[in-house]
């Protein structure tokens, strides 16, 4: 589909930078948004907000039992137990039904400092930073909806994935020597699980965002160049690991290359309790977001990824054959594809370039395609990808678009038509079509924070996505929000642009991660570092009460007329 110059016009010059192009499809006239939008003015306290036609229910919060009959939360946490419970810092997730209103919830684990989940500054001992590690990662857990509510259910299939668990690598740079240590220690963890995926095969993709605030290091330490674009510094994110786990020990050339091992989209199987993580190298290295899978009409499957960093890039990973041939035969579609990154045009076009070891640049400067991966956005940069403004999720619209939210770009100092804030303090919602033969695209700009930020649908650094099959946007936002309202749930319809406030968090909280039952009756999403974890700010899911240590959760939103979501 062609986009017209008025609409490319309205993105890039900002005029309106909401921007909506007429598009055809199935649901336009239906009218898509019908519940009470919840008011700005109800959405700034203690405890979450929603709209009137809509409730909710607090399910799985940080610490309590992976298994009903498993150990009981109590904090600070102990080691032992946290690898038996539901992790800290819920983000992305998915709903894997296992039949009718029952099925597995996996979900990340993105982070959880040390005062939050220690009760410290800094670990005083290994069995503290095997707690902060045990913390962290992914769980899987089964639940089923009984009386209309949702319950935790003891399950063959109830794991947790964190730091130390078992992974294997795949793909191109699986083999790679930049990829093992002098150590020669094992492939263990995953780390910073930021946003997901799914596929068409019943898979969970889990992806490593910001791995770097993981390593550390007491002396000096000078990034190589390669160390330095994936932002590993002497201080990293005051984990203090490090200080117990030489692994995550900067300094230690016996663990050189431990950090090339995080920054990856990792595959997992939810129904197969013994099969050990993928770290799929095909799909490149960098602070992944997401991963939205999309089959392509010759049943190939594209994986849209954004890496969220300032002026950094969006990209495609394409497999080489239709995937159900593939998957047929034992093959992992997620292996021997080719990946892409995003050039944008200022006329509303846009190209994917190959990141390849053949390509005339890239060949100067790399040795083999597993450097290229492991160096992704090193390569990008080589090939002249265009600097966005934080790409973070990726969602497949109805409408065939795939949208893409950029958070926000404070350093943003030049415009451009992709990117027409400088600086960019309230994000936007960029789409774009793919050509069919996946080469091109054509984009516009669908939504920006900074037109809505002065009214009643005020939203700034939109985060999460999901599209569902009628039309219906889900934005989720990660930053502070006009008037101190809290971290909400908006619901868009991309037929015409209009949005309404569904949710709204608890203050110092993210709204982030969102998974749907197939019958869409039943919605989840997770309060994330509810109160940046000081219980002075919130004790949720506690009503407040000023001293008991706020956790993270999810929350099962329903229609209380028992409707679609977001209807
Ligand atoms: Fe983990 Fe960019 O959010
Ligand atoms: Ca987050
Ligand atoms: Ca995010
Ligand atoms: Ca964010």
């Amino acid at each position: 589909m062609k986009v017209s110059r008025r609409e490319l016009l309205k993105g890039s010059i900002g005029i309106s930078l909401t921007a909506l192009a007429p598009i055809a499809h199935s649901s336009l006239g239906k009218r898509l948004l019908d519940f009470k939008a919840l008011p700005s003015s109800l959405g700034k306290g203690k405890m979450p907000a929603i709209s009137k036609d809509y409730e909710y229910q607090v399910i799985l919060p940080w610490g309590d039992p992976l298994q009903p009959s498993g150990p009981r939360y109590a904090w600070p946490t102990n080691w032992k137990d946290q690898q038996e419970q539901i992790g800290i810092g819920h983000d992305g997730m998915a709903y894997f039904a296992l039949g009718k209103d029952r099925g597995l919830l996996v979900i990340n684990h993105e982070y959880g400092r040390n005062p939050h989940v220690l009760g410290l500054e800094d670990p005083k001992s290994l069995d503290h930073v095997r707690a902060s590690q045990a913390a962290h990662g992914v769980s899987i857990v089964e639940v089923a909806k009984e009386d209309d509510h949702w319950k935790q259910k003891q399950s063959k299939f109830a794991r947790r994935i964190h730091v130390n668990s078992p992974v294997e690598f795949s793909g191109p740079a699986a083999q790679s020597d930049l990829l093992k240590n002098p150590a020669n220690n094992p492939y263990l963890g995953t780390v910073s699980n930021c946003a997901n995926g799914r596929t068409p095969w019943g898979t969970y993709l889990t992806c490593e965002e910001n791995f770097n605030f993981f390593f550390e290091s007491d002396k000096t330490f000078t990034p190589t160049p390669a160390q330095k674009r994936y932002g590993f510094s002497m201080r990293g994110g005051r984990y203090g690991w490090h200080r117990f786990d030489q692994r995550f020990n900067l300094n230690n050339d016996d663990y050189k290359n431990e950090g090339n091992r995080f920054g990856w989209v990792v595959e997992v199987d939810p129904t197969n309790a013994g099969s050990l993580p993928i770290k799929r190298t095909g799909l490149g290295r960098f602070k992944h977001e997401g991963a939205a899978v999309v089959e392509n009409k010759d049943g190939r499957i594209s994986v849209y990824m954004g890496d969220d960093s300032r002026f950094e890039f969006i990209y495609k990973y394409v497999s080489p054959r239709p995937w159900r041939d593939m998957h047929n035969k034992g093959v992992s579609p997620l292996d021997s594809g080719e990946l892409f990154v995003a050039h944008f045009s200022s006329e509303g076009a846009g190209v994917w370039l190959k990141l390849h070891v053949s390509h005339p640049i890239l060949k100067r400067s790399f040795k083999n395609q597993a450097e290229v991966l492991i160096n992704a956005r090193l390569a990008a940069s080589l090939v002249g990808a265009t600097p966005m403004d934080r790409p973070e999720w990726m969602a497949h619209g109805a409408d065939g678009f795939m949208y893409c939210s950029l958070t926000n770009n404070t350093r943003r100092q030049v415009p451009n038509a992709p990117n027409p804030q400088a600086p960019n303090l309230h994000g936007h919602i960029i789409r774009f079509l793919e050509e069919p033969n996946g080469k091109r695209f054509t984009w516009n700009i669908f939504m920006s924070g900074e037109n809505h930020y002065e009214s009643e649908t005020s939203f700034s650094s939109p985060d999460g996505l999901w599209a569902d099959p009628e039309g219906r946007l889900f934005i989720q936002t990660d930053g502070d929000q006009r008037n101190g309202l809290n971290n909400q749930l908006l619901v868009a319809d991309i037929n015409n642009g209009e949005i309404r406030r569904l949710l709204t968090g608890v203050p110092g909280c993210e709204i982030t991660g969102i998974a749907s039952t197939p019958d869409q009756k039943t919605m989840f999403v997770n309060i994330q570092h509810p109160g940046g974890g000081d219980p002075s700010i919130t004790n949720f899911p506690r009503s407040f009460d000023g001293v008991t240590v706020p956790r993270d959760c999810t929350l099962a939103i329903r229609r209380k007329n028992g409707g679609v979501v977001g209807s």
